[in-house]
């Protein structure tokens, strides 16, 4: 089967978009190829990463578009377009897309939450977990639908919340298996082994 081309978009530093490029590069039979790291900000650290390993890269200022969100949204379907991007992997993007932009995507675009949703949509994950007092924390990987961190789940990981633990050393502790997820959540789509039915993702044995 034909290696899927596989767009990531960032707005930061990139340490998710490294680990699936690297998973890539680490395996011949990686199921998918990363043909494009796009960012809405031109100060994104991850860029720099992405250009030293030759991936094509390419900026849409999100600042230059204001509030008008379709436009946005326009620009960066014509860089995925020219890519020829099949997949889309968000990873630390912090600008909400368009619901014609996720639904045109469906299926096809999947995200990275540093917590386990339900529980914890939205910003600060780490430092509501911990003044929530929850015992475990962790991270969840999901299909991308119009509502934010809403998608059907594909896989989780979950940490334990230690007594001594503050946001930066949970946050650590979350990161290192988000590096773990990411990639496998990636490799089984590319190889058409998650099916969604309703909430529930299956995933079907290899081969
Ligand atoms: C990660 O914690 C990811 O789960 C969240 O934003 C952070 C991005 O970090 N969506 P990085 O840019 O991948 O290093």
């Amino acid at each position: 089967m034909a290696k899927k081309r596989v767009a990531i978009l960032i707005s930061g530093r990139g340490s998710n978009m490294a680990a699936l490029v690297k998973a890539a590069q680490a395996d011949a039979d990686f199921p998918a190829r990363i043909v494009l790291v796009l960012s809405n900000r031109p100060e994104a650290a991850g860029l720099a990463f992405a250009a030293a390993e030759g991936i094509p890269i390419a900026v849409v200022p999100s600042k230059l578009y204001g509030k008008d969100r379709a436009a946005f949204d326009a620009a960066m379907q014509a860089e995925l377009v020219k890519a020829r991007a099949e997949i889309i992997c968000l990873a630390g993007f912090m600008r909400l897309l368009t619901p014609e932009f996720c639904e045109s995507w469906s299926g096809r675009m999947i995200n990275i939450h540093p917590a386990l949703l339900p529980s914890f949509k939205g910003l600060d994950t780490h430092a509501r977990a911990l003044e929530e007092g929850v015992k475990f924390h962790g991270c969840t990987t999901h299909f991308v639908t119009p509502g934010m961190d809403e998608g059907p789940i594909i896989l989780q990981a979950a940490v334990p919340v230690l007594d001594d633990d503050t946001e930066e050393t949970l946050a650590a502790r979350v990161l290192a298996e988000e590096h773990r997820i990411y990639p496998e959540t990636l490799r089984l789509l590319a190889a058409d082994r998650l099916v969604v039915e309703g909430r529930r993702v299956r995933i079907t044995p290899a081969g």
